[in-house]
């Protein structure tokens, strides 16, 4: 038998065994050529594994229960308590001592926005525009400067957009920033299969539909693409992890880096910050201790009777909305990627995914939701932390999300929480601030990172007596 029969051969037996046997009489039925470049593509895949997954989240799928003893979690609380100075100096420490990179994912395109292309590529600044990207990268200049150190950057992208967040980068000189620091790796994916019969769907005869694998894909693409030895052989030990959506996200903070490494309550492992939530029903994950250990529960996951409890004082119980901003020890991720089966279990949704019907030899495009996708989340990992603290922090100061074409958590609502950081800032240093009745700035502020990250680094900046009404301003 020729070899390239013999893997094909080899490789149907192995999809039968794996219980993934429609793929393998597609593969028979393929010549030379077109079997080639499917088993190019299902060399990338563990079968087996692939196999068991679809047998568990496809027809056998039990969801998990919500019950187990949910509690809300503690919090470093805003209002103080504990020592935010001596934490912010070790964290400080840190950040100078090169012992800190920064890691952004970014796999997600920008069509809920209606915006064709990443995410990070979308003009989200007040006044400039500045893309998100261009914001972050500014961000950790700033920091290289206030710190004088240098900050590598890891940029996770996925299939959909690796190319074109590179050649935005290239295109725009990598913002200031030094290229041998930005470290962009893709995201891996995973086979979506059609949720009745457990097939793996293909998009045309030669290729698998495939979906990016979650943000819980981090770790592996990290370890896969060489990124993690990078800082690693850096002298790097922690990693600030924001989300693309978000251009408040305090990138480098030297007060929740030292509370994450050096408080006892924490194990310097994995931890996070929180905002209040908006209300019961805000679209956010929560803080709560499941059983024993922190971990985020989904706003879809925690039951209705828990998301409007009150305390005595009318506030919600569960009121700890992630932000999903997390510091990682890179010893952590390590430990996560040998044990991640019980560390990152696959979620599962069920949408519409276009495929390739190998009975008519046509595309189809499903009306109703067809296919399972199987993702990791990233903050499933707190809970087999030792110790996970979680730090409480401003809304407005670090939660400015841009998600939605309109509404809450769109561009209008994020550039008003911009201007009103602003406006917060400049008032902090006597400047009036013209406010409608309601409170609202009445003006468009844009603090570029580059000229400060917070307040104190207005000090020495000439700055205006006064702001007019209705004026756009960019300092
Ligand atoms: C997310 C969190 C939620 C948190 C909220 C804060 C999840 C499941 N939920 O909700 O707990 O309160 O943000 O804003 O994450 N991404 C990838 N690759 C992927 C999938 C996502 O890089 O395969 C990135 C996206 O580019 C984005 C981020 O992960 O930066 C969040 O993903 P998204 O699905 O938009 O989560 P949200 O529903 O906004």
């Amino acid at each position: 038998m020729a070899q390239s029969a013999r893997i094909t051969q080899e490789t149907i037996e192995k999809l039968e065994s794996s219980g993934l046997s429609a793929l393998a009489v597609h593969l028979g039925s393929l010549d030379d050529r077109s079997a080639h470049a499917l088993l190019e593509q299902l060399e990338l895949f563990d079968l087996d594994e692939i196999g068991l997954l679809v047998d568990r989240y496809g027809n056998n799928y039990v969801p998990p229960s919500a019950s187990g003893d949910i509690k809300p979690a503690d919090c470093f609380a805003l209002d103080g308590g504990w020592d935010r100075e001596t934490y912010g100096t070790k964290g400080a420490d840190l950040v100078k001592g090169g012992k800190v990179a920064c890691f952004v994912v970014a796999g997600g395109q920008g069509s809920r926005l209606g915006y064709e292309g990443p995410k990070g590529c979308y003009p989200t600044s007040c006044v400039r525009g500045k893309p998100l990207f261009q914001l972050f990268a500014e961000s950790i200049r700033a920091s290289e400067l206030k710190y004088g150190t240098s900050i590598p950057w890891m940029i996770m992208t996925s299939p959909l957009n690796h190319d074109a967040t590179r050649a935005f980068f290239d295109e725009h000189d990598h913002f200031g920033l030094d290229p041998k620091h930005v470290l962009f790796f893709n995201q891996g994916v995973m086979p979506s299969f059609d949720k009745d019969t457990g097939d793996l769907l293909l998009s045309n005869p030669t290729t698998l539909a495939t979906n990016p694998d979650g943000h819980g894909g981090a770790y592996k693409a990290m370890a896969d693409s060489g990124a993690l030895d990078t800082i690693q052989a850096m002298g790097v030990e922690h990693v600030s992890y924001f989300q693309v959506d978000n251009p408040h996200a305090k990138i480098i903070d030297p007060t929740f880096l030292g509370l994450h490494a050096f408080a006892p309550e924490s194990s310097g492992q994995m931890s996070s910050k929180m905002v209040a939530k908006a209300s019961w029903d805000e679209k956010v994950g929560v803080f709560c201790k499941v059983n024993g250990r922190t971990s985020v529960v989904e706003y879809s996951d925690l039951p209705e009777a828990l998301a409007k409890q009150t305390n005595t004082d009318g506030s919600l119980s569960f009121n700890a909305g992630s932000i999903a901003i997390h510091a990682i020890s890179t010893r952590f991720i390590r430990d996560v990627l040998a044990d991640s089966d019980t560390a990152l279990p696959y979620h599962r949704a069920v949408k519409k995914v276009p495929y390739f019907d190998t009975g008519s030899g046509s595309l189809i495009d499903p009306i109703e939701p067809n296919a399972i996708k199987l993702e990791r989340f990233v903050f499933d990992a707190l809970r087999v932390a030792d110790r996970s603290i979680v730090m409480e922090t401003d809304r407005v100061e670090e939660f400015a999300p841009v998600k939605n074409a309109t509404g809450t958590d769109s561009i209008e609502s994020s550039k008003r929480i911009q201007s009103e950081r602003a406006a917060r800032w400049l008032e902090s240093l006597g400047v009036s601030i013209p406010r409608d009745a309601a409170g609202t700035v009445d003006a468009t502020i844009e603090i570029s990172p580059l000229t400060a990250l917070g307040p104190e680094d207005l000090k020495d900046t000439d700055l205006p007596d006064s702001i007019e009404p209705g004026a756009s301003i960019v300092l």
